[in-house]
This record gives structure tokens, sequence and C-alpha cells, in this order.
């Protein structure tokens, strides 16, 4: 629509008057996340919005995503104004691990690693010793493993049990689950396989163990958009947020994709599989936090010294 027109050229102006650059996770509209490929910004999963953000060198960087996000950028660059739609957007992972019960958990456990997804508040991973996203966290848990290392593992519990059955880690898990994926269910994928049996299945690892178990590949959104281009398969059924369809679709043009049910019945449903917080970045609210410099991301100095570390070691882990 015109209106959307108007507005993608507003933050395109913005954008350059104040020398910043749009970072977008896949799960942004469609229209973010062609914006950010426009401009020379990135649409990636979080740990490469993470690694962009901190080797950019623009003054600003526009965060389009889930808190822990534009967080995690700010901790990175302290010296960058991070800014994001709105503050609002959370993640049910962030909000099921308050830093005051997690910290009693961890003192709890003095014997333990404390690895932290990177869906949390910077109070969070202050308190961790590392911290992992879902494309490096089996990497990361194989290597303490093999230290000898017992490991406290927070929030995702479907994450952290994927990862202890691909590692056969000592994991004492937080119950922690995302809201988007857990709703996944394996009878509607089993439905639908029945229906396409040649089609291969890719799941995002929040998923649950049985939704997972029947996964041609697991992995971060990006690994899941590699594997859509390097499996051989012509239909593809994906269990992740529907955001991912748009860059995915661009990808592989010629495959069929399907959006995995979130119903038993195996129905297919339009609206379930989307992050509510996800959705609350829009044009609009970019373009107001760009012109009124609203939604800037602070963290305290102390915090952000004590999250920097775990948040390093994630950054400078090689496999
Ligand atoms: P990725 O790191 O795979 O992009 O996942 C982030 C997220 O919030 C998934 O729900
Ligand atoms: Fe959090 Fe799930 Fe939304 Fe990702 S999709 S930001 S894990 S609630």
């Amino acid at each position: 629509p015109a209106q959307d027109e108007a507005r993608v050229d507003e933050i395109k102006r913005l954008l350059e008057q104040h020398n910043a650059v749009l970072v977008a996770h896949y799960y942004t509209d469609d229209a973010i996340q062609q914006l950010a490929e426009e401009t020379g910004g990135c649409v990636a999963d979080s740990l490469e919005m993470a690694r962009f953000g901190a080797r950019h060198d623009a003054d600003t960087l526009v965060v389009a995503g889930v808190r822990f996000m534009g967080e995690t950028a700010k901790i990175l660059s302290p010296e960058k104004r991070v800014l994001m739609p709105t503050l609002e957007a959370t993640c049910s992972l962030d909000i099921g691990c308050p830093a005051d019960e997690f910290s009693a958990f961890c003192d709890q456990h003095p014997d333990r690693t404390v690895v932290v997804y990177a869906n949390t508040s910077a109070a969070v991973k202050a308190r961790a010793d590392w911290v992992v996203t879902s494309s490096i966290a089996v990497d990361v848990i194989e290597h303490l493993q093999a230290r000898g290392e017992k490991i406290l593992w927070a929030p995702d519990k479907h994450l952290g049990g994927y990862i202890q059955q691909k590692t056969g880690a000592d994991m004492l898990m937080w119950d922690g689950a995302c809201i988007v994926h857990e709703e996944f269910k394996a009878k509607g994928i089993e439905d639908l396989k029945a229906l396409y049996p040649e089609a291969a299945v890719l799941v995002h690892p929040e998923s649950p163990a049985s939704v997972v178990a029947l996964a041609d590949v697991a992995g971060s959104t990006s690994q899941l958009i590699k594997a859509a281009q390097e499996l051989p398969h012509d239909k593809l059924i994906v269990a992740t947020d529907r955001g991912i369809f748009f860059k995915m679709q661009q990808m592989v043009p010629e495959k069929t994709l399907f959006e995995a049910p979130t119903a038993g019945n195996g129905a297919t449903c339009r609206s379930c599989a989307h992050c509510p917080w996800m959705a609350m970045n829009a044009l609009d609210n970019m373009a107001g936090a760009l012109r009124e410099g609203s939604g800037e991301i602070f963290v305290d100095a102390e915090l952000r010294r004590a999250a920097l570390k775990p948040l390093e070691r994630m950054l400078n882990f090689q496999k």
C-alpha cells in the first residue's frame, strides 16, 4: 500500500540521516526484512544478528526483533545507540526466567557451569558462564562435557532436552518454553507427512521432543534456511515461526513449503505459529523510534560488564 511505501521511504531517509543500520530477525514482517536487505542491514538468526551489530561501524543500530536482541547489541556495542521499534517486545523464555529466582537456583548448584540461552535478560546473562544461541548450543555443550563439566541450563527445557539427547551431557534444567514452538504437534506433522511422504521436515529445536524426533534437520533459523537449500527434497514441512517463509521461499523459489500444523488434527493454522512479540515490530513504530529516538536500549554499566563475559565466550567460541 501507498502508506507503507511512504513509511519505507521515510525510514530509508532516517537511517541515512542518523548513520543507522537495520538488523532484523527472520520472524519480523516481510516488509521489515526487505527493508533491512535493501538498506545494507542484515536479516539473520540471533547469533548472526549479534555478530553483525558488533562489527558494523554505524552510530545507531535499529534492532527489529525482541528485547534480548536489542540488549545483546547494546552489551556488545555500548558506544552505539541501540533503538528498537518497541520495548514491549519480550519473549516467553525471558519472562519465564526472572533474574532473582534464577540466581537463587544457581546458588544452590555452585558445582555446575551455568549456560543460558540468548533469549534471556541481561541480568540472567550476568549470572552465566556461557551464553549460547540455538545455532551453537550443541557444540558448546559438547565442548564443556568433554572437559568434564556438569551443566546448569536455562531457560528452554525443549532446547535443553534436545542438546542433552544429542550430547549425553549432565544437564540440570530450568522449566521454560517458547509459547510459539510449543504449539507444534507431532500428530499434525505425521498426518501431513502421510499426505506428502516425499517431504523433508525442518524443525527449530525450541519445539517439543516429539516434534524434533520427526525432523530431518533441526537447527536455528539460519540453519533451517540453509538446509532448505541443501536438501534434495522439493517439498519441505517447516516447524518454526512462519516469518521464516519470506526468506526461505526467496532462497528456494522452486520448492513447496508447508507450515507445520499447530493443531493435532492436521489442519494448518495461518496465524498460530507467529510470535506475538516479533509481530509488534512494524514500519510505523520503527519510523517513530528513528524520528524521536524512542525505544532506546540502556544497560546498567555493571550489569553490562558481567553479561559481556559469557557473550564474548560465545562469540569467540570455535568448534
Ligand atoms: P534463532 O537463533 O534460531 O534465530 O532463534 C531465535 C528465536 O527466538 C527463536 O524463537
Ligand atoms: Fe521467544 Fe518464542 Fe518469540 Fe522466539 S518465537 S522470541 S523464543 S517467544
